[in-house]
């Protein structure tokens, strides 16, 4: 099993279920990875997913060694062919066998480089890793998805799930920065694949790829969207349609509390990290509503849960 998207996955609700029980006994399993050994690659920043994939893999008995590609280990090359006469060291052909003689168990993170759609969307990078490592794979982010992130919001939401059918809005919010879209199309197919009502929010030219968002709703009004949402799930992402860029920075789109007036007492998501006063009001980040520590905290057991997955099928 490789954990790349939703689409890795026959049995969404179970997976959920088995790392709420995780959750009850996180050392249920500390046996299971007794001499395995996972290795993290970051080719770019993490604190919730390196740390919470670390201890996940600690209880279940595993050794875990982390490396950022980014600062301390020497430059990659990806492109095949390349006469390496630059600033690329070692070619991924070469390295990715050397984690995979390492570690029994690879995670991978690499963003996108929002320059060309085309290069981002083929996956090219994580895509020579899980060739070239011939081990299980488990994306930490890649350049269009962030599936631990997505697991972990869908445990978030089962354990404060109303008992109707609820009502889960993705609102775009204002960034300095131009971002992904990983977090939001990773969201939205894994909201597709949930028992829920899914409404998308975002000013015009922020479309994502429909590929992800399936049958959810495309709402451009703010207010509407969020009318009667039991979950708001607050994000930033550059354009997809006009690729990398930012169109807008309206200051209206970050939610306040007085966005979720006409909301059924929505909780307030986000992945993290998060510019405060920016995507999110320091009203919202402090108050009741939110539930991003317990969103932090559940990668603990969505990572627990899909390496328990990939140990048990491997042993
Ligand atoms: N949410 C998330 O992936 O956080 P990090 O970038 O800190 O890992």
């Amino acid at each position: 099993m490789n954990f790349t998207s939703v689409h890795d996955v026959p049995d969404v609700a179970t997976l959920i279920n088995e790392a709420i029980e995780l959750k009850k006994g996180p050392l249920a399993f500390s046996h299971l990875g007794l001499n395995k050994t996972l290795g993290l690659v970051f080719l770019n920043p993490s604190l919730r997913t390196r740390l919470s994939t670390q201890k996940a893999a600690s209880n279940l008995g595993m050794n875990v060694m982390a490396v950022n590609a980014d600062r301390d280990s020497w430059a990659i090359e990806f492109q095949d062919g390349a006469v390496m006469n630059g600033t690329t060291v070692e070619h991924i052909r070469d390295a990715a066998p050397v984690l995979g003689s390492y570690c029994d168990i690879i995670g991978v993170r690499c963003f996108p480089g929002l320059v060309s759609r085309d290069t981002d969307y083929s996956e090219h990078i994580m895509k020579q890793f899980l060739k070239w490592t011939g081990r299980p794979f488990v994306s930490l982010e890649s350049a269009t998805l962030h599936p631990l992130q997505s697991l972990a919001d869908c445990i978030t939401i089962a354990e404060h799930r109303p008992v109707h059918r609820p009502k889960v809005v993705l609102t775009w919010a204002p960034h300095v920065k131009p971002l992904p879209q990983a977090v939001a199309n990773s969201f939205a197919e894994w909201m597709c694949r949930m028992d829920v009502e899914f409404v998308v929010t975002h000013p015009p030219g922020y479309e994502l790829d429909p590929i992800y968002t399936g049958n959810a709703t495309i709402e451009y009004n703010q207010e509407k969207a969020l009318e009667g949402a039991d979950f708001v799930y607050v994000k930033n992402w550059s354009s997809y349609s006009d690729y990398g860029r930012i169109l807008s920075q309206d200051a209206a789109w970050m939610l306040t509390e007085r966005h979720l007036a006409g909301t059924a007492g929505a909780k307030v998501m986000h992945c993290l990290p998060v510019r405060r006063n920016v995507e999110i009001s320091d009203e919202i980040a402090d108050s009741q509503r939110s539930l991003v520590q317990l969103q932090a905290e559940n990668r603990v057991y969505a990572a627990q849960a899909v390496l328990k997955r990939i140990l048990l099928e491997n042993n």
